[in-house]
This record gives structure tokens, C-alpha cells and sequence, in this order.
């Protein structure tokens, strides 16, 4: 008996010419990412330490939940245009005129759900079947989610310790063929904290005008650097090639709002946006009025938000900061990679190991790519207290 007969016994209107999946092929072989294990066997155990969790711990500011309210009692409760209200869209392009010092036009902005929404609309306005995007490992695994569904082959350029978890441009243009669409970045980066220095954005900026291949630059921690400043893909001028993705979740604590942006090279703007129609429509429009509310309203809560995690990643330093297990001093974002080699087992295990001895959850490499085996994440989104007593608990591990 074949796999198939068992279904056309019991449902005879089913036809099937292969054997009978699950779900699509598609969905079959999307990457899954191992965070989710250690996040279900933390879940629920009130004694444990939680180092995993990619979210600010803050509530979102009140002016902004205000901004939100005001908006749905006054009637903000219907569809918006794919690429959002043109009164946000206007508000992000002045932002990052001002940051990148030159004009951004509201017509190139499109509004999505969340970074990820705007990461989305940009690969897909982009890559056909068979395209290869390069994606950096290691990385968010999002990424190779994201190229997966679609169609495309993920690649990855290395960013190693000994380069301080930055892209070498040469490797990347070495791993270019004919079949390159796009190149992916993400600065201040997530899992290691490093920041781009302008110098290299410029060459990888260069190198995406020079070669055609698109550059999506996920900047979505731009607001989170704690030494130097941030420079943006975008601020370069070459715009043509580059799209920019960044938004609300982390700058203002607005992870659950789903509001995002995406800047877009001219020419992809309308296609961009138009991309959402089936899979979103727009962003909710009570979230885009809350957003009007963020960008409109009082800066000072980035700056506290900032601050607390800049002294949040000082604990980390004073924590592992005189030993080799921190690689790099995390210069942005809220998380630190530290580094596990010395216990002999591979990250995966090391997490289960770890939580179910000394009730710390962190997250392990290789979710973020094959080459970041030897390290866990950590992240700064808890208090003090707890973080100081998390960070001790790995580092005696560690040293045991
Ligand atoms: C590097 C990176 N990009 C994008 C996102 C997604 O942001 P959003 O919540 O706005 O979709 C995250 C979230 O953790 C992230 O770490």
C-alpha cells in the first residue's frame, strides 16, 4: 500500500498524483529556527532567567498608546493606501532626511508591518525563483526565512570575530554571480551588536552601484548605538539600489503594534507597496496614527530607553568583559554573543544543558547561521538585578 491510498480511502474527492505532505513544499522546507525550542522549554517556569528575549522590556510610551486611542475614537479604524498614511509617510521621510542630511521623498516610503513586513516587501519586489541573496552569518534567521519563501537561495557572507562581526566587501564580491539579486545588511546588528563604521558602509554601498545588486540595509536598531553614531545605507546618495528598513518595535518599545517602514529605491516604490495588498493590505491604521504619535511627540524616551540599555550592556562588560568570552564589546543594539567554545558542545545543547541546570534561558548560535556554533546570545532586556544574576549564572557555567 502507498502513502496516498490511506487518503483516497477515507476521502475519496482527493486526487493526489504525489505522496501526500503535511503542507506545501514551501512551507515544508522553511528554516526553523532553534530559539523557538529554548523559548518552549523556558516557557512557563516562573524561576527562570530569561536572556533570550529580542524585545525591549519597556511599555510603550504613554503620549504614543494616547495617540493611539484618540485616533480610534476619532474614526482612524479603516483600510489606509498599501504604502500608509500619507501623514506618516511624510513624518518618516522628514526623519530620515534629517538623519541622512539629504531629501527623502514620502512617495519612496512605504509603511508595512513592522521591519519584518518591510524586509518582506523588499526581497519580493526584487527576486524571481533561482535568485540567490546573500545573507550575513551570522545573522537574524529571519533572513533565510525570508529569502526561502521567496523563492530564492539564501548565501551567506561570513562576519567573524576576527573582523569584528562585520562583512569583508570583498568576500561579498566574490560571492556575486549573475544569479546575485540582493545583498543583506543589518547594522547595528543582531546577534552580535556590532556597528558599521561609515567607511564600510560606503564600500558596500559602492559595490551594490557598481554591480546592480540590490543592498537591504535592516536598521531597524539605528536608534540603539552607544558608542560613535549610526550611518545609515540610505545616506549615501546612491539611492537607486538601496532599499532601508527600519520602524518602530525597538526604537519605541512598540514591538506588538507591528509598524514598520521600508525606503525604497524610486523606481520600486509603487511595487513595493503594492506588494502588500495581498499579504497585509496596509499597516493597521490605529498603529500608524500611535506611530504619527512616536514620531511627532517627545524624543526624550529614546534617549532614556537608549541610556538603560548602553547601562545594561556595562554589566555585560563587567560581567565577561576582562575574560575571552566576550569577542567584541556590543557597540549597539541589546545583545552580546558570548562565547561557549571551551565547553565542548555544540550551541544547541549547551542551551538545553545550561537552562536545565542553572534555569537561565539564551539563545544558541546556530540559529543565527552554521558559523556562530561556538556562542550564545544574550540579551539585555530584563532588569539589573536579574540580568547581573543571569550573566554570573553563564559565566560560572562557562568556567565550571
Ligand atoms: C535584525 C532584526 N530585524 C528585524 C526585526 C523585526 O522587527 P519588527 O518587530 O519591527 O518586525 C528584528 C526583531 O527582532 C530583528 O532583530
Amino acid at each position: 500500500m502507498q502513502p496516498w491510498d490511506v487518503f483516497s480511502m477515507s476521502d475519496p474527492v482527493i486526487r493526489l498524483e504525489t505522496p501526500v505532505r503535511a503542507g506545501s513544499r514551501r512551507a515544508a522546507g522553511m528554516p526553523r529556527s532553534a530559539i523557538r525550542e529554548i523559548m518552549a522549554l523556558a516557557a512557563g517556569r516562573p524561576e527562570v532567567i530569561h536572556l533570550e528575549v529580542g524585545e525591549p522590556d519597556f511599555s510603550t510610551p504613554a503620549h504614543i498608546v494616547d495617540g493611539a486611542f484618540e485616533a480610534a475614537r476619532s474614526g482612524w479604524t479603516k483600510y489606509s493606501s498599501n504604502a500608509g498614511l500619507p501623514s506618516l509617510r511624510k513624518l518618516v521621510a522628514e526623519r530620515s532626511s534629517r538623519a541622512w542630511r539629504q531629501a527623502v521623498a514620502p512617495e519612496h516610503v512605504v509603511i508595512t508591518t513592522g521591519a519584518i513586513g518591510a524586509l518582506y516587501s523588499a526581497l519580493m519586489s526584487v527576486v524571481d525563483a533561482g535568485d540567490e541573496v546573500l545573507i550575513p552569518d551570522p545573522g537574524w534567521p529571519n533572513y533565510e526565512a525570508i529569502a526561502h519563501l521567496a523563492g530564492a537561495t539564501p548565501v551567506r557572507f561570513s562576519q567573524t570575530p576576527e573582523r569584528r562581526f562585520l562583512p569583508d566587501p570583498a568576500e561579498i564580491a566574490r560571492l556575486i554571480t549573475p544569479r546575485t539579486k540582493a545583498i543583506l545588511i543589518n547594522t547595528p546588528g543582531n546577534p552580535s551588536g556590532a556597528v558599521f563604521p561609515a567607511a564600510l558602509m560606503r564600500e558596500i554601498v559602492a559595490l551594490a552601484a557598481r554591480t546592480g545588486v540590490y543592498l537591504v540595509s535592516d536598521e531597524i536598531y539605528e536608534d540603539l548605538v552607544f558608542e560613535g553614531e549610526h550611518v545609515s545605507a540610505g545616506s549615501f546618495g546612491l539611492t537607486d539600489r538601496v532599499f532601508v528598513i527600519s520602524g518602530f518595535s525597538k526604537t519605541y518599545a512598540m514591538t506588538g503594534w507591528r509598524l514598520g517602514w521600508l525606503i525604497c529605491p524610486p523606481a520600486l516604490a509603487a511595487t513595493a507597496a503594492g506588494l502588500q495588498e495581498p499579504v497585509t493590505s496596509c499597516a493597521s491604521t490605529i498603529a500608524q496614527k500611535a506611530g504619527e504619535a512616536a514620531l511627532a511627540g517627545d524624543q526624550q524616551c529614546v534617549q532614556d530607553f537608549r541610556d538603560i540599555f548602553r547601562r545594561r550592556r556595562d554589566i555585560v562588560v563587567d560581567v565577561f568583559g576582562n575574560t575571552p568570552l566576550l569577542p567584541i564589546v556590543p557597540e549597539g543594539a541589546f545583545y552580546a554573543l558570548i562565547d561557549i567554545g571551551a565547553a565542548g558542545k555544540g550551541s544547541l545543547e549547551f542551551a538545553k544543558a545550561f537552562l536545565a541546570a542553572r534555569q537561565t534561558a539564551v539563545v544558541p548560535g546556530i540559529t543565527f547561521g552554521p558559523a556562530c556554533d561556538r556562542y550564545v546570545r544574550v540579551a539585555f532586556t530584563i532588569a539589573d538585578d536579574q540580568l547581573r544574576e543571569g550573566l554570573g549564572r553563564l559565566r560560572s557555567y562557562i568556567d565550571a
